[in-house]
């Protein structure tokens, strides 16, 4: 079971210091779920600094396949290593939607991060329209295909309609689609997409649901760590 907390463009270090001392304070005794938080880039060397030595994993956002290079705005996987970071999402819908990222973008990603070390949470998701127009199983089937032979990924099924809309998949839908990929991809799928202290436990104690990404309720260190010990009880 893992539970990620995804900041988006929130809380600069120095909130980002605060946020960490008081979860390795709440998590302390925390067993058998595996937890990380995914601040902005300049915030993830005090993370890593803070949460050395715990439990509580740090991962980036974002990373470029390029090892260097003039890739102006990007940064590489070996950076975020020489940094302690242990992992970064890729393929984010935000980033899909307004940064210009395809699914062969987001391959590469995935695969230069896995050779370099870092563990790696693939998002994957249908928009509103797709799912209305019956197309949810091929677009998860299309994105996840890309990521084949990458066995040691993360997917995070996170449809695009759920994410910071306070609508969250019903559990039939969400093991629906978390049964599909898995039928695609041996892998652990989290959910991601409006998951709150108080839906998380029905989501977690899904048979094909292996953890959550977790956006806004993660800004909150309350919220986040109740999500964290619900968990453990799935
Ligand atoms: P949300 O975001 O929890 O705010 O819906 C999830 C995500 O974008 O990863």
């Amino acid at each position: 079971m893992l539970i990620a907390g995804n900041w988006k463009m929130y809380k600069g270090p120095a909130e980002t210091a605060e946020f960490c001392v008081d979860l390795k304070r709440r998590l302390d005794d925390l067993d058998a779920v595996d937890v990380a938080v995914c601040p902005p880039f300049t915030s993830l060397a005090v993370a890593v600094q803070i949460l050395a030595g715990t439990e509580i994993a740090v991962a980036a956002q974002n990373v470029h396949w390029e090892r260097e290079g003039a890739f102006t705005g990007e940064v590489s996987a070996p950076m975020l290593r020489e940094l302690g970071v242990y992992g970064a999402i890729v393929g984010h819908s935000e980033r899909r939607q307004y940064f210009g990222e395809t699914d062969a973008t987001v391959a590469k990603r995935a695969k230069a991060a896995l050779e370099a070390g870092l563990s790696v949470i693939a998002c994957v998701g249908e928009t509103e329209t797709e799912r209305e127009a019956g197309e949810t199983k091929d677009v998860l089937r299309r994105q996840v295909s890309v990521l084949e032979g990458e066995d040691n990924l993360v997917v995070a099924y996170e449809p695009v309609w759920a994410i910071g809309t306070g609508k969250t998949a019903t559990p039939e839908l969400a093991q629906e689609a978390h049964a599909f990929i898995k039928g695609l991809l041996d892998v652990p799928v989290l959910y991601g997409g409006s998951v709150k202290p108080e839906n998380a436990g029905e989501l977690l104690e899904l048979p094909d649901v292996d953890g959550a990404l977790v956006g806004g309720a993660s800004l909150d260190v309350e919220s986040f760590a109740a999500i964290c010990l619900s968990a453990t009880h799935s």
